[in-house]
């Protein structure tokens, strides 16, 4: 287990909470020197000390994945510091008000779901890709959603972002595909995390409600996810390339 990824620099955005912190423990275990990148500075701190607690290598950086001067000056302190960058998780993310439709959301909704999720995500590969042709390798996964690849009722602007990071990723994995960097994605359906329990904070029956929809009829939990962005990043998936894996309960099978 603690070979897997053994000696590998791994990057993960949005690593201070729910799927990102999962999925920075599992590199952790893997072996991985874990870079936790998030704009909440405490909580990618709190992530660190997990890893090392756990008797992994990581550290921690304050990085806002829509601003591009603080992602270039990130993937430049990661290579000073290691030389290389093997994995990237970029996973941070936000969601308007859940509910709110289509016609009611706001230009600033707009902008800030669209400048974390797919801005966001495209300014951290185009700087993580310009590292990993330096080296002729790398893997990327990227956060898309289960609505990434249908429509959603309940947001119509995260559902767009999501929709947006599947394109970046078969984009990037087509362009790279002779260069050794293969390109991801992950689509979870409902994973129990701070995003979730807002949006049971906003509608009481949403957790019944979407529960009954899912075939395996319960949320899944954050190290389902995690699980499977390891396996990808890793060589175990060295043909795995333009995927939109969805990770969902059996949603997407309806
Ligand atoms: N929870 C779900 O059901 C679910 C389903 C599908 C997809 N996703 C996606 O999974 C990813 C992680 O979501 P989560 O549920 O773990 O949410 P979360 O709210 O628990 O964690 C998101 C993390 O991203 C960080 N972040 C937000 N904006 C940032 C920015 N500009 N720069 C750097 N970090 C930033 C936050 O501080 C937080 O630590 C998101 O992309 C989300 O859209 C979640």
């Amino acid at each position: 287990m603690r070979d897997e990824l053994g000696g590998k620099v791994a990057l993960v955005t949005g690593g201070g909470s729910g799927i990102g912190r999962a999925a920075a423990i599992r590199f952790g275990k893997a072996g991985a020197i874990v870079v936790v990148a998030d704009l909440n500075a405490a909580a990618a701190e709190l992530t660190v000390l997990e890893i090392i607690q756990a008797k992994g290598e990581a550290f921690a950086l304050e990085v806002d994945v829509g601003n591009e001067r603080q992602v270039a000056e990130m993937v430049a302190t990661i290579a000073r510091r290691h030389g290389r960058l093997d994995c990237a998780f970029n996973n941070a993310g936000v969601i308007e008000a859940f509910g709110t439709r289509l016609a009611d959301a706001t230009v600033e909704d707009w902008d800030r779901v669209m400048g974390v999720n797919l801005k966001g995500v495209w300014i951290c590969m185009k700087h993580e890709i310009r590292q990993m042709l330096l080296q002729g390798a790398g893997s990327i996964v990227n956060t898309a959603s289960a609505v990434g690849l249908r429509g959603s009722p309940g947001a119509a602007i995260y559902c767009a972002s999501k929709h947006g990071v599947i394109g970046l990723t078969q984009s990037a994995a087509l362009q790279y595909a002779k260069d050794g960097i293969r390109v991801n994605a992950v689509c979870p359906g409902v994973i129990r995390t701070a995003m979730v329990e807002e949006m049971s904070r906003t509608d009481p029956a949403y957790e019944s409600s979407r529960s009954a929809f899912i075939p395996m009829g319960r949320f899944g939990a954050p190290d389902e996810i995690a699980q499977a962005v390891v396996w990808l990043s890793s060589g175990a998936a060295s043909y795995a390339n333009g995927l939109a894996m969805n990770i969902d309960g059996g949603w997407l099978a309806r």
